[in-house]
């Protein structure tokens, strides 16, 4: 049983039917265990299965097991504000990021990693003062902002991933290949910013056909496929042989085409030779090596809008309104 501090503390809760039913709660705020952090949360940023999820339409994940009521999102940035016994990684003031699947630290994942999510099935990060085991957070990198730097571990990682995740550690990717990137939301701009540092041609498309039209006539290498249902024909057309095709989202839709538009996937990739990722975040040291790159590069994320602590049901309304150009930020200190 921990102890609780003096320190006020609110929290968002849902219990998945719909924005509008958040509840900002005040609840108490517990004193570190051994090898437990407390962390003062200053920045959280919204991604697209923040949405979902508060709206009860995330159930595509065998492995995630949402409770009835949660504390949405995964994506923060804070600072260790008391340490517990034991702890030997941070001391208080350091500034860290949440990492939204904590037992994800290197390779591939596995589905218990994925069911041990922030966010989804376990507590998430639209509070005041969150504990966490200490391996659990990553350095912040230098020269972000807390706003800025909040927006990499979900959005950043699934880009530096569909980037740089089929090659070694510590490879810089692009070089002149063609990288198709669809739309402006957040996982496509902090696309744009990797792929661009790493000497990249980048086609990006927004709410629009036409720069795929260019894409095919490149054959891009790599293609960040968010649409799903609607687009990956399109893509499909425009990936070179031998190209990477990242199956990232869907936000054109779950539901299949229709029996007479369905998608041949074998004869399409075959045809090609293509390599085709479903991609699911990333791991711990590959987060690390894409903070290094950010910092190596100065690379500052893209934030449309920052939204106060209170404003969390007028911040998803807006992230599902889609009119934002790179990413949302809730501003909690
Ligand atoms: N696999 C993973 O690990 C992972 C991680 C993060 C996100 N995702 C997924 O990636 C997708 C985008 O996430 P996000 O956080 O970037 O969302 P977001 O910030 O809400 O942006 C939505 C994006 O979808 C684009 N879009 C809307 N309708 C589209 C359509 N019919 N075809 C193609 N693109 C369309 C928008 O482009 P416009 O600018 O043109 O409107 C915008 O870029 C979501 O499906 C999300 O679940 C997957």
């Amino acid at each position: 049983m921990k102890t609780p501090t003096s320190i006020p503390n609110r929290q968002w809760t849902s219990s998945l039917n719909g924005i509008s039913n958040l509840t900002l709660v005040q609840i108490t705020t517990p004193l570190p265990g051994p090898n437990e952090i407390l962390v003062r949360i200053n920045a959280v940023s919204l991604n697209f299965k923040d949405g979902e999820i508060v709206q009860g339409q995330f159930n595509h994940h065998k492995a995630v097991s949402l409770p009835e009521a949660i504390v949405p999102c995964s994506d923060a940035a804070g600072e260790i504000w008391e340490v517990g016994n034991g702890v030997t990684r941070w001391k208080r003031g350091d500034r860290v990021l949440a990492l939204p699947y904590p037992e994800y630290r290197t390779g591939r994942t596995t589905e218990e990693m994925l069911g041990g999510g922030i966010g989804s099935s376990g507590r998430g990060v639209l509070c005041e003062y969150r504990i966490s085991k200490e391996d659990a957070v990553l350095a912040t990198p230098a020269g972000m902002t807390d706003e800025e730097a909040c927006t990499l571990t979900v959005a950043g990682i699934t880009t530096w991933m569909s980037m740089n995740g089929q090659r070694p550690l510590g490879s810089p990717g692009g070089n002149g290949e063609v990288v198709l990137i669809q739309g402006t939301g957040g996982v496509s701009i902090n696309g744009l910013q990797i792929a661009k540092a790493a000497g990249a041609t980048v086609i990006i498309t927004f709410s629009s056909d036409e720069k795929l039209a260019r894409a095919r006539e490149l054959g891009a290498d790599i293609i960040f496929e968010n649409g799903g249902a609607l687009t990956t024909t399109k893509s499909f057309n425009c990936i070179r042989f031998g190209g990477l095709f990242n199956a990232i989202g869907y936000v054109s839709g779950k539901v299949d085409a229709k029996e007479d538009e369905r998608l041949n996937i074998n004869v399409q990739a075959i045809r090609r030779n293509v390599i085709l990722v479903g991609l699911l975040n990333g791991p711990r040291d590959r987060v690390e090596e894409m903070c290094r790159f950010y910092e190596e590069h100065g690379i500052r994320p893209v934030i449309d809008r920052v939204f106060k602590f209170e404003e969390a049901k007028e911040e998803l309304e807006y992230l599902w309104s889609r009119s934002h150009f790179g990413k949302v930020v809730l501003k909690v200190h």
